[in-house]
């Protein structure tokens, strides 16, 4: 199980900045990058230029998580840059087809993300497609959630050649019920002591 630490609490760009240093220097895996353009999701957070800055600063491997839109948008001015995989959500009202190719063309994990009420067989097309697949265990749209676990029915509808990754309210607690997944995501837990709880995660 890998650990993806999620920025999202962090509340501006002094702050971003000193957490990406700080996670640099952790046993962190990834760092998470939730982008949220205020129309998928009702808050806007990370736009354009404060994510590639934030990318370009980290040294960890870079875990993007879009809760946009238009995704093609953001891939385009980040698909060079060090980016591990991108995550888009099967619930836009975009051709899916296509910006997953896009991205796999830029040499990057592809991810589908199933926002907390939305049903495992909308993923169903793309599975020989995908590299991983992002299970909401919140709503999408900010940090700080209580993990629901009614989104756990959804693991064992992902075929086994696909990577899981688990995003919201995950702590030392509810960490036990998805021991199994590949990637796990923490934003709040982690940040409240970032070296004590990564290692509470693992254990
Ligand atoms: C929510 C984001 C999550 C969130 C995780 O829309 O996708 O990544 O930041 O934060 P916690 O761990 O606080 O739920
Ligand atoms: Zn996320």
């Amino acid at each position: 199980m890998e650990i993806a630490t999620s920025i999202l609490s962090a509340k501006n760009a002094l702050e971003r900045t000193r957490i990406v240093k700080e996670l640099n220097n952790s046993d962190t895996d990834y760092i998470h990058f939730d982008v949220m353009d205020g129309k998928f999701v009702s808050k806007k957070h990370l736009c354009i230029p404060e994510l590639v800055r934030l990318i370009k600063l980290s040294t960890k491997k870079n875990d993007v998580h879009l809760m946009v839109e238009d995704p093609l948008k953001y891939i385009k001015q980040i698909k060079n840059l060090n980016v591990s995989n991108i995550t888009i959500h099967v619930e836009i009202n975009q051709a899916l087809r296509g910006i997953i190719d896009y991205i796999k063309e830029s040499n990057i994990n592809v991810g589908l993300a199933l926002d907390l009420d939305t049903n495992v067989d909308y993923i169903k097309p793309y599975l020989n497609k995908i590299d991983l697949v992002l299970i909401m265990t919140v709503k999408a749209g900010k940090g700080g959630q209580v993990f629901q676990t009614k989104a756990l029915e959804k693991i064992k509808k992902i075929p086994s050649n696909i990577k899981i990754e688990i995003d919201g309210g995950v702590n030392d607690k509810t960490v036990e019920y998805v021991k199994k997944a590949d990637i796990i995501v923490s934003g709040s837990y982690i940040l409240s002591d970032i070296e004590n709880n990564i290692k509470n995660l693992r254990q």
